[in-house]
C-alpha cells in the first residue's frame, strides 16, 4: 500500500537551528517518516525574502540539511532536498500567483506584520507572494499533508483555496493538502524572555538553546534561564512561563509527563531542576552535533545525498508541473 504523501520544510535563516525547531519540528518529522511518504525540504528560495550573503546562505543551506539528517531524517527513506534544485517550484510559483487575488494576499497575516516592520522601501515583492511559493512547494508533490505551526496555518489555507481554485477552472490537477498543527505543548519560549518564541532570527544569544552550541554552552545557558521567586517546579504558563518552558522542555527530549516531573523535583530547588536539565539537553543534542560535524566533513558526501534526493523531487515535482502546462495552454 502506498503512504499518503506529507511535505515539511524550513528556511536556512541560521547556522544552527534551535530547540524549538528540534522539538516543534524535526522531532515530530522523524517519527511522521514510518507512516508517510515524506518529502522534506531546506526552503533556500524563501531565504532569499531576507538580506543574505551568498556564500553564507549557501553554507546556511548545508547546515541546515545535515542537521535533518543528524536528526534522524533518513535520505533513503524520505526525499530530503533543497528547494532551488528542483527548478519547478519557481516556475509553479509563477504559474499560481496568477490566480492568486492581490488582496488575498494581501490579507496574510505574516506579510502584514514583516512589511510593517521593514517599511515599504525594504519589503519586496518576493515576500508579498512568498504564500504563493509555498503553494507551489506543497502542490506540486500532490501532498495530503503538511505539518507546520500555527503561525503557517493562514498559509496552508490559501494553498488549499489555489488548489480548490486551479482544479475547479481547468480540471482536477492538484491533490488539496490537510494542515496539522503542532501540539501547544511543543511549542518553546526563549530561555530569558519566556513569553516570547525561541527563534533562529532572535537577537540574543543567551536565550537560545542552539542545537550546534559547545555542551558546556549549552548546560551554562540553561543553568542561568529566567525562573521566579517561588522555588516550586512547577507547571504555571501565567505565573511561572520560565519554569514552564523549561518542564516544556524537559518532557518532550525524555518522554516522562510533565505531571511525573513536576513529582520528580518536589521539595527540590531550581538548582538541582537546571542541572538534570542540562543533562538531559546535552545528552539530546551533543550527538547530533557530532553528527551534524561528520557531515560537513565529508562535502563530497553530502552533495551526492543532496543531488540524488532533488533528483527524486524533480521527478514528481515535473510531473505535475507538466500537468499544470498542459491544463493552462502552455
Ligand atoms: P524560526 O523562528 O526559528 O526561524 P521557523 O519559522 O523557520 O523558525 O520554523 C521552522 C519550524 O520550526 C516550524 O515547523 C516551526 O513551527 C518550528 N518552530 C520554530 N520555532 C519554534 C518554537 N519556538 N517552538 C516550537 N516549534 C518551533
Ligand atoms: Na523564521
Amino acid at each position: 500500500m502506498t503512504k499518503p504523501r506529507l511535505y515539511s520544510g524550513m528556511q536556512p535563516s541560521a547556522d544552527s537551528l534551535q530547540a524549538g525547531n528540534y522539538i516543534g519540528a524535526l522531532l515530530q518529522w522523524r517519527d511522521l517518516q514510518d507512516s508517510y511518504d515524506a518529502f522534506f525540504s531546506v526552503v533556500d528560495l524563501h531565504a532569499l525574502t531576507q538580506p543574505n550573503d551568498p556564500a553564507a546562505l549557501r553554507e546556511k543551506t548545508r547546515r541546515t540539511a545535515a542537521q535533518y539528517i543528524a536528526a534522524g531524517i533518513e535520505p533513503s527513506r524520505s526525499t530530503l532536498y533543497v528547494q532551488s534544485h528542483v527548478r519547478a517550484h519557481a516556475e509553479l510559483a509563477w504559474i499560481l500567483s496568477t490566480i492568486t487575488g492581490f488582496g488575498e494576499a494581501g490579507r496574510m497575516t505574516q506579510f502584514k506584520d514583516k512589511s510593517q516592520r521593514y517599511g515599504s522601501d525594504a519589503t519586496s515583492v518576493g515576500l508579498f507572494t512568498y504564500p504563493v511559493l509555498m503553494a507551489a512547494d506543497i502542490l506540486l508533490y500532490q501532498t495530503e499533508v503538511v505539518p507546520v505551526g500555527d503561525d503557517q496555518k493562514q498559509h496552508v489555507e490559501l494553498t488549499r483555496d489555489l488548489a480548490e481554485r486551479f482544479n475547479s477552472r481547468y480540471g482536477q490537477t492538484f491533490t488539496v493538502p490537510k494542515p496539522v498543527i503542532q501540539k501547544d505543548t511543543a511549542r518553546i519560549y526563549d530561555l530569558q524572555n519566556p513569553t516570547s518564541k525561541m527563534s533562529k532570527s532572535s537577537e540574543s544569544d543567551a536565550g537560545v538553546l542552539w542545537l550546534l552550541d559547545e555542551p558546556s554552552k549549552t548546560a551554562k545557558k540553561i543553568m542561568r534561564a529566567v525562573t521566579d521567586a517561588e522555588g516550586s517546579v512547577r507547571f504555571d504558563r501565567e505565573e511561572k512561563p520560565g519554569v514552564s518552558n523549561l518542564l516544556t522542555i524537559y518532557s518532550a527530549l525524555t518522554g516522562r509527563s510533565i505531571e511525573q516531573l513536576e513529582s520528580e523535583y518536589a521539595g527540590r530547588g531550581y538548582g538541582d531542576f537546571k542541572k538534570g536539565l542540562a543533562e538531559v539537553v546535552v545528552e539530546e543534542f551533543g550527538p547530533v552535533r557530532e553528527r551534524v560535524l561528520a557531515l560537513l566533513d565529508d562535502p563530497a558526501e553530502l552533495d551526492r545525498i543532496l543531488a540524488a534526493n532533488a533528483a527524486k523531487a524533480d521527478e514528481v515535482a515535473d510531473a505535475t508541473l507538466s500537468d499544470v502546462y498542459d491544463k493552462v495552454g502552455l
